[in-house]
């Protein structure tokens, strides 16, 4: 099995990669600008097997996604490759415009001229993954969860992009026939995770003694999801998913932002103690422009159809998580060299 990864150097594609590459043994093609995001430091577990490849390409550029396609003849497109973080897209939508539009534009375009040449079994064979956010869906009340009819509802320009994108391959499928699925995940968390989102940003600034920014009450939920169960999920859903349907991926645990916070402090406190509790270090910060209230993924048609289950609870898999940031500094500090952690995404005058 051949499988072209779209944004393999990013935190997800990465884990999607050395699932394939270590555990399923495929080979792989990684496609990656490698803006702030993308650290190919995440890879050092499979970047010396001859099965595994990496090309420096912008997802916009037709002619080089074009030639990558027709050399590496994938079996599989997994496009994960997107601006990620709602933060950086209030202050800069067009870059969130230009790769997750355009960008998942021109590889589906990409795929579709490639797929159109196949023999009929290679094309009947053939998947376009296009993964996706639950951020598309809007912000839930106290009740309910997003189900793949609830209608689409975003918020950010992050979303809002991400939400086009999800239009786009809808279309590909419906207008040319082309073998696509689409995913929509809720919040990720686990190693090499880039520390601008939440948990790893509390975590380092934990460790660092630097102030833990809680946006808003700190009342908002996320449902957290384990970053490996999500790559074996986008694995089963790419392999035995249904073409032209959408599948909500989530682990059921959803949680407060100020309790997620908490509880890394008294992980942290419990593993490095230094005589008093990290949750002194909590600041109620300004709130996000255009911040969702609550997220909750009802993941029964993934479980049902293809039968996924979370293997982490988010109890297990934060603790792992912090330890892993405990063990693995060599990764993020050069990232906090070039990014330290200060606030993003307040509204300024002037356009993005
Ligand atoms: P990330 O920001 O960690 O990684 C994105 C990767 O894409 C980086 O390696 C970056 O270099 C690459 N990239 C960005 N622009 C590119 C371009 N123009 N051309 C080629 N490569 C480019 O993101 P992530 O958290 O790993 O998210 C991956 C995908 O999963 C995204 O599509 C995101 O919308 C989706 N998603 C993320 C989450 C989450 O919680 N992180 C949840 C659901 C869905
Ligand atoms: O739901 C899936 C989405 O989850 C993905 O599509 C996005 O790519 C991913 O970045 C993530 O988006 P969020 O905006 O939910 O993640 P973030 O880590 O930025 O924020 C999580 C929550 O924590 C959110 O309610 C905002 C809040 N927050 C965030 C930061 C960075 C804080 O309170 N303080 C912070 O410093």
């Amino acid at each position: 099995m051949r499988v072209l990864v779209t944004g393999g150097a990013g935190f997800i594609g990465s884990a999607v990669i050395r699932h394939l590459a270590l555990e399923k043994g495929y080979e792989v093609l990684n496609i990656d600008k490698l803006t702030y995001a993308g650290t190919l430091t995440s890879l050092k577990s499979v970047e010396a097997k001859p099965s595994y490849r990496f090309l420096k390409i912008d997802i916009c550029d037709a002619a080089a996604i074009g030639s990558a396609i027709s050399t590496f003849r994938p079996d599989r497109v997994m496009h994960l490759a997107a601006e990620s973080h709602v933060d950086r897209s209030i202050v800069g939508a067009r870059q969130f415009v230009e790769t997750n539009i355009l960008g998942s534009f021109t590889v589906l375009e990409c795929a579709r001229a490639y797929w159109q040449t196949l023999a009929p079994q290679e094309r009947s064979r053939f998947r376009f993954l296009h993964v996706s956010t639950d951020e598309v869906y809007g912000s839930l009340g106290r009740d309910g969860l997003f189900s793949e009819t609830t209608p689409y509802d975003p918020s950010s320009p992050y979303s809002a992009s991400k939400a086009a994108s999800d239009h786009l391959a809808k279309a590909w499928a419906r207008t040319y026939g082309m073998p696509v699925i689409v995913s929509n995940c809720s919040n990720n968390y686990g190693p090499f995770h880039f520390p601008e989102k939440l948990i790893p940003l509390t975590i380092l600034n934990a460790l660092e003694g630097k102030s833990l920014p809680v946006y808003g009450s700190g009342a908002n939920i996320r449902d957290w999801l384990y970053v490996e169960d999500h790559a074996r999920a986008l694995d089963l859903i790419a392999e035995q998913g249904r073409i032209g349907e959408t599948y909500n991926v989530g682990g059921r645990n959803e949680r407060r932002n100020i309790d997620v916070v908490k509880r890394i402090c008294a992980i942290l406190d419990d593993l490095c103690p230094i005589g008093h509790s990290r949750e002194e270090q909590i600041q109620f910060v300004t709130d996000r422009p255009g911040h969702d209230a609550r997220y909750a993924i009802d993941a029964t048609k993934l479980e049902t159809e293809l039968g996924w289950r979370a293997q982490e609870s988010f109890d297990t898999g934060i603790e792992k998580t912090v330890r892993w940031y405990l063990d693995n500094e060599w990764w993020w500090a050069p990232l906090r060299e070039e990014y330290d952690g200060r606030r993003l995404g307040l509204i300024r005058a002037g356009v993005g």
